[in-house]
């Protein structure tokens, strides 16, 4: 059947107010001077959605945000990168979410107000909605309370409706992991978080332990393991991947993100899960060719070029 959209993202929205070349780091009461300054679309959820949509799949994205400046400044990127903001909420009442980045030498201090995002809910996300796409990933939950509640209902409603399903936690900025993963998991086809994340959500100290405690209920594992590479568990296999070296990183932000973004593309086309974490693993190396999440996704040919020249990959 003919689908409006190969993927359908649940997820939080919010812009990055990034100050760089601050003199010091800030202290109270006094004033210091940040010699850059950019506002720029935020949300790992959006770069996930725009890198998928730069190399080929048609995106829709289920957000929230107010009528305001910020607001416009989202629905205006994610058009341009492509991806179908129709489904995107604006509610009058609320404000869109803000983070202020504070970069400091190679550390970086963050404060966010969640706004709008806060407020999306399982209301918000109707059964006509999910039946236009083939494929619904959610991510950063621990940002989305009103999702979160409902987590379960949500991937249900997905799964009911003919979807497969992926699902990248994010961090947990409370640090309580809550998360009833032995009913969630069952609904999710592939569960995508990262070497810390998955030890947090299962209280193990390594990655092997935390997948023996949850293989008996998941589906698909893929754990990315930053400059390591990834390790998948599918069917009973272990699969470790390393990564497509780079020597020269300019930044990892995002990273996480367009690893799923090339796994996801090669799922929604029927590859083997070993060639979906290879293909996650490049895009993964590539974020981190250019600065920030996005830069280096402007379109297949393009990621293919630097794919060929940075990391000798061709298909
Ligand atoms: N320094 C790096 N060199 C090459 N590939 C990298 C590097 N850092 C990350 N990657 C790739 O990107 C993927 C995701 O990065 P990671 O840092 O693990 O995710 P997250 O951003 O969620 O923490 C990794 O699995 C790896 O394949
Ligand atoms: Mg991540």
């Amino acid at each position: 059947m003919n689908k409006e959209f190969d993927v359908i993202v649940v997820g939080e929205l919010n812009v990055d107010l990034i100050l760089n070349q601050i003199e010091s780091f800030p202290e109270m009461g006094k004033e210091k001077l940040a010699g850059k300054m950019d506002l720029v679309l935020g949300s790992s959820s959006a770069i996930f959605a725009g890198n998928l949509s730069s190399l080929g799949a048609e995106v829709g994205y289920i957000g929230k945000i107010g009528n305001d400046m910020f607001g416009h400044l989202i629905v205006e990127s994610l058009n341009k990168k492509n991806v179908n903001i129709s489904l995107i909420i604006v509610d009058e009442h609320l404000k869109t979410g803000a983070t202020v980045v504070l970069n400091y030498d190679e550390d970086r201090a963050m404060v966010t107000h969640g706004g709008a995002m806060e407020h999306l809910s399982i209301a918000d996300i109707k059964k006509e909605h999910l039946q236009k796409a083939k494929h619904m990933h959610v991510s950063s939950v621990f940002l989305q309370p009103g999702i979160k509640e409902n987590i379960i209902d949500v991937f249900k409603l997905a799964k009911e409706n003919g979807l497969t399903t992926s699902l990248d936690t994010q961090w947990d900025p409370a640090e309580k992991w809550d998360l009833d993963l032995n009913n969630l998991l069952p609904l999710v086809d592939v569960f995508i978080p990262n070497e810390e994340e998955i030890k947090h959500l299962t209280g193990k100290q390594n990655v092997n332990d935390a997948i023996d405690m949850l293989n008996g209920f998941a589906n698909t594992i893929v754990v990315k393991m930053g400059s390591k590479g990834s390790v998948s568990w599918h069917k009973g296999q272990l699969n470790e991947v390393p990564a497509f070296l780079n020597k020269n990183v300019v930044d990892a932000i995002g990273a996480g993100d367009s690893f799923d973004a090339g796994f996801i593309f090669k799922y929604i086309k029927g590859l083997s899960i070993a060639e979906c974490q290879k293909f996650g693993n490049l895009t993964g190396a590539i974020n981190t060719t250019a600065s920030g999440g996005t830069a280096a996704f402007k379109d297949y040919q393009s990621i293919m070029e630097i794919a060929k020249t940075k990391f000798g990959y061709s298909e």
